[in-house]
């Protein structure tokens, strides 16, 4: 008996070498690291945290409008994984703009596209998310269009079906391995029959409040089409401030230390939070002007990751000057930026005044999108 215990376990043994060997063989050329870590590769994409911006076409200085100082190209070098717009319909072709076309215009979905294809198509260990706000409800096949021509359909992944349990979701390895790196979720309007790829957002993930102006930043459910506890989540943890009319503009002053580790209506405590109502850390961390704070969006979902956060190059800097961009340069922040906030800049009145001219009351019902 025991002999023959013996034999089935060597048997056993020789079987799972063999075994072993013959996936390394078949596995050659897998990913090695992914979205800059090697401990990710075997994660699911739902158990995963990724630093997003939101309205990432949104770029400029000195305007109300702007949510980003840097184009999508610095984001994406700089470490953000999901990539939020907002596409308006302008005769048929989605264009991105923020709430209405006249406050803010980020040029076509097409062209915008076209940069994520270029980067990713020299960073091709990274698996990259966009979420998009279709405002006016265009049909899903004007997007798949628009992809098509980017050349991001065939780099699209599709879900089995069209909802997925936040367990479900594919490894980030087997995303890159498959050459299906990129993930899109569609706010409006997605048909799971009709474009799969375009994966619908409220019934797959669940957000907090957006378009907060007080610091609390709490982990409620305040969206969603689904289960919360099947979902993955996102939180919108950028500040608004109160400005003329009362209509929301990004708090730029505070922005370092609403990006910060840690300390009062900080991404860090707003994820320590989360986690402790959930038992879980948000898989999409939205912010404004990702760069302040020195890279601590970036640190906030490494720990959340369980990774280390040592980029290899710095990151961008505030273009406001401000050099250190810690939470602790805030008032300098605030002081250099009052000129844009104060509405003295040309752009910012001609646009204000552009708005008072369409309609002030509905431009602020539409602000309610989003
Ligand atoms: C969502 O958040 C907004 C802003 O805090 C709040 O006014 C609204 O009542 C919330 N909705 C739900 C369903 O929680
Ligand atoms: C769905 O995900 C939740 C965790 O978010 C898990 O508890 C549950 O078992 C999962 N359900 C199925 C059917 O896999
Ligand atoms: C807050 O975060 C900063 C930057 O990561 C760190 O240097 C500091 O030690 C942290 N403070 C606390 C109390 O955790
Ligand atoms: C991933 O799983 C670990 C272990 O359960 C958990 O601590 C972490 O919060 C999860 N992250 C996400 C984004 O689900």
């Amino acid at each position: 008996m025991r002999t023959s215990s013996r034999d089935l376990t060597q048997a056993v043994v020789a079987l799972l070498v063999a075994s072993t060997a013959s996936h390394a063989l078949s596995i050659e050329g897998r990913a090695s690291t992914c979205n800059g870590h090697p401990e990710l590769c075997d994660r699911s994409y739902g158990n995963v945290s990724f630093v997003g911006t939101h309205d990432s076409y949104a770029v400029g200085t000195n305007n109300l409008a702007t949510n980003q100082d840097y184009d999508v190209t610095q984001q994406l070098k700089d470490g953000v994984r999901l990539l939020q717009v907002e596409a308006l319909n302008q005769n048929g072709t989605p264009q991105l703009c923020h709430t209405s076309c006249t406050l803010q215009n980020g040029g076509t979905l097409q062209d915008y596209l076209g940069k994520v294809k270029s980067w990713m198509d020299s960073n091709t260990n990274d698996v990259v998310t966009l979420l998009i706000t279709n405002t006016d409800g265009m049909p899903p096949t004007t997007f798949d269009g628009v992809f098509k021509t980017a050349g991001l359909n065939t780099m699209s992944w599709t879900p089995p079906s069209a909802q997925l349990n936040s367990t479900a979701w594919p490894t980030l390895g087997s995303l890159i391995d498959g050459g299906t790196r990129l993930v899109t979720f569609l706010a409006q309007q997605a048909d799971f029959t009709q474009v799969p790829y375009l994966i619908d957002e409220f019934t797959n993930v669940w957000e907090t409040a957006f378009d907060v102006t007080d610091t609390t930043f709490d982990c409620n459910v305040n969206r969603t089409n689904g289960d919360p506890t099947q979902q993955l989540y996102l939180i919108n943890h950028f500040l608004d401030k109160a400005s003329v009319f009362g209509l929301p503009a990004p708090d730029v002053a505070n922005a370092a230390k609403t990006n910060a580790a840690n300390g009062t209506g900080s991404l860090g405590l707003q994820v320590e939070t989360c986690e402790a109502q959930y038992g879980r850390s948000p898989n999409f961390m939205l912010v404004d002007f990702y760069e302040y704070g020195g890279g601590s969006v970036f640190q906030v979902a490494a720990t959340a990751n369980g990774v280390s956060y040592n980029p290899s190059t710095a990151i961008a800097t505030p273009k406001d000057g401000s050099s250190t961009a810690s939470a602790s340069s805030a008032s300098t922040t605030s002081s250099s930026l009052s000129g844009a906030q104060g509405l003295i800049g040309p752009t910012s009145s001609q646009l204000w005044w552009s708005l008072v001219a369409t309609g002030v009351m509905s431009v602020m019902g539409s602000l309610v999108l989003f």
